[in-house]
């Protein structure tokens, strides 16, 4: 199916492949889940939809940590960043410069999105920069081993590619560093940076 940006809209989050956006995934619990997982203060959401996830997230780091935090959403659908209504939820494109410092976040969260994107150039590129603000961890999200798992998982018509836990590795290789670990978890591919 020929995606755009303008794919991404009113009718792809509420009506047409999802139902109701803001509760398609409980983001309290994930939020929860990876704070009980991870040690961080800072955060970035990668292709971040409607915001719901850093929404939470910020909320509860602040709540934790007494202090504003810097936590962040970005997605490339207007629809989705208008929707947001957050000044930290920001429309920007995964694929180029992102708007943040070196290492500016200990946590970048990515999940699905770059089996959004059109080349694996792109997904080289998208690495490069979430890479780049990382400072601690990136927590990639939604890796299959099988394809029959992929299959059942497929609910989205919008997502070009399915790579394996090994494909997506070799990818991220690329832009790892000698001192990096990278390990498995059943969906997931965490990356600790040096
Ligand atoms: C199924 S959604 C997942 C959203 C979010 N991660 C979540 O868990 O709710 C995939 C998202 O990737 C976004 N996306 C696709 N290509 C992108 C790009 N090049 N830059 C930023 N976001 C992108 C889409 O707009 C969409 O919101």
């Amino acid at each position: 199916m020929a995606t755009t940006k303008k794919s991404f809209n009113k009718k792809y989050y509420f009506g047409g492949v999802y139902e109701d956006y803001d509760k398609f995934m409980n983001y309290k619990k994930i939020a929860h889940g990876l704070l009980r997982q991870y040690k961080f203060q800072s955060f970035l959401d990668i292709g971040c939809g409607c915001g719901n996830l850093a929404k939470e997230m910020k909320k509860i780091l602040e709540q934790k940590y007494k202090k504003k935090c810097d936590v962040f959403g970005i997605d490339f659908s207007a629809f989705a960043v208008k929707n947001a209504n957050l000044p930290f939820i920001k429309c920007v494109d995964c694929t180029k410069k992102l708007p943040f410092r070196n290492k500016q976040f200990d946590l970048v969260y990515i999940y699905t999105t770059y089996s959004y994107l059109k080349t694996i150039e792109d997904i080289k590129k998208a690495m490069k920069e979430a890479y780049r603000v990382a400072k601690k961890t990136i927590v990639f999200d939604d890796v299959f081993s099988h394809k029959a798992a992929m299959d059942k998982d497929n609910y989205d018509p919008y997502r070009l590619r399915f790579l394996n836990k090994g494909e997506w590795l070799k990818l991220w290789s690329t832009v790892m560093q000698k001192g990096d670990k990278a390990r498995f978890t059943k969906h997931k591919i965490i990356i600790t940076i040096k």
